[in-house]
């Protein structure tokens, strides 16, 4: 099948970097989230970074008018009714999911696949919510998406061989590189990146090393590109925590268990570069 517009719901950091991706490959693009004051300031980050784009000159000033004239807002699943795709990223909570599958199986035409951006749920527990689980799959993104390469690809238990194959072509198209999953908790990248996330997080609160010293150490001798709790900090520690927790439970092992340091963090509001505090502190 032919996809030509794709619906993004979720405007924050993962739905936001998806969507600008999308446009620059080409696609029509619609932005979904619950209230226009997101999806505006979503589309003013996209426009800020397209520039940024265009001031190092890998874009033209007409490039970048064309990506945004690609891209629309709405606040309204009623306007997914001509959608080929829709890419999910919003909050990693399986009974909102259910219900915005639930409402995505209704408004969307009946050819529309639905992807999933989660880090960690899944796939054939929100395909039940809808009547067209073989069309429910998922294309998980890396932060920040609009750098990262990788698109990790999860079929659910009846996704089928069509919409797998679509969804690989969508990803070639924004110039990623597909790797399949096969369904399990984190899938590959998470699985093996958010037990490091935590080992670091309760080494610091081991007193192993100072923020600065983790991340130094694993950035010069493990040859990371950031620090793991820079990372986390990029990522959120909500994420973090939200992911630990899906292991934990799911896993039912007391390896995956989240570090104390970590819920601390999140019972305090300091998730990272998005409220300007979490291991470091930024500038809002
Ligand atoms: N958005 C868009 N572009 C960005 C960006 C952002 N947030 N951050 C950096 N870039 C761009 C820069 O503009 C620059 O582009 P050019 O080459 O065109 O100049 C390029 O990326 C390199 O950036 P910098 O030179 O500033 O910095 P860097 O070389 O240190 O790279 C980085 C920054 C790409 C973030 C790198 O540090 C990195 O790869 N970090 C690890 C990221 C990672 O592990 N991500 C996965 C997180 S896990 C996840 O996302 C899954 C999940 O479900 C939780």
């Amino acid at each position: 099948m032919s996809i030509g517009k794709i619906a993004v719901l979720g405007s924050g950091t993962m739905g936001s970097g998806i969507a600008q991706v999308a446009a620059l490959s080409g696609y029509e693009v619609l932005l979904i989230d619950v209230d226009q004051k997101f999806i505006d300031r979503a589309l003013a980050n996209i426009g800020k970074a397209l520039q940024k784009s265009v001031e190092k000159g890998k874009l033209t000033t007409e490039d970048k008018e064309q990506i945004l004239g690609r891209m629309k807002g709405s606040i309204s699943y009623e306007d997914c009714k001509d959608v080929d795709l829709v890419i999910e990223a919003i909050l990693e909570n399986m009974d909102l999911k259910k219900q915005v599958y639930q409402k995505l199986d209704e408004n969307c035409p009946s050819h529309a696949i639905l992807a999933s951006n989660t880090s960690s749920l899944s796939i054939t527990e929100m395909a039940a919510a809808t009547k067209r689980a073989d069309k429910v799959v998922g294309m998980h993104f890396f932060n920040p998406a609009a750098v990262m390469k990788l698109v990790e690809i999860i079929p659910g238990l009846d996704t089928s061989d069509e919409t797998v194959s679509a969804i690989e072509e969508v990803a070639k198209k924004m110039n990623k590189v597909p790797v399949y999953a096969k369904e399990s908790p984190g899938f590959i990248v998470n699985r093996i990146l958010v037990p490091m996330i935590n080992e670091a997080v309760i080494a610091l609160g081991e007193g192993i090393g100072t923020v600065e010293e983790i991340d130094t150490a694993m950035k010069l001798g493990a040859g990371m590109p950031m620090g793991p709790l820079a990372l986390a900090d990029m990522v959120g520690i909500d994420i973090v925590l939200a992911v630990a927790e899906v292991f934990h439970k799911e896993f039912a092992d007391s390896k995956y268990r989240p570090a104390l340091l970590l819920r601390q963090m999140v019972r305090a509001g300091h998730l990272g570069v998005k409220t300007g505090r979490g291991f470091y502190k930024y500038q809002k």
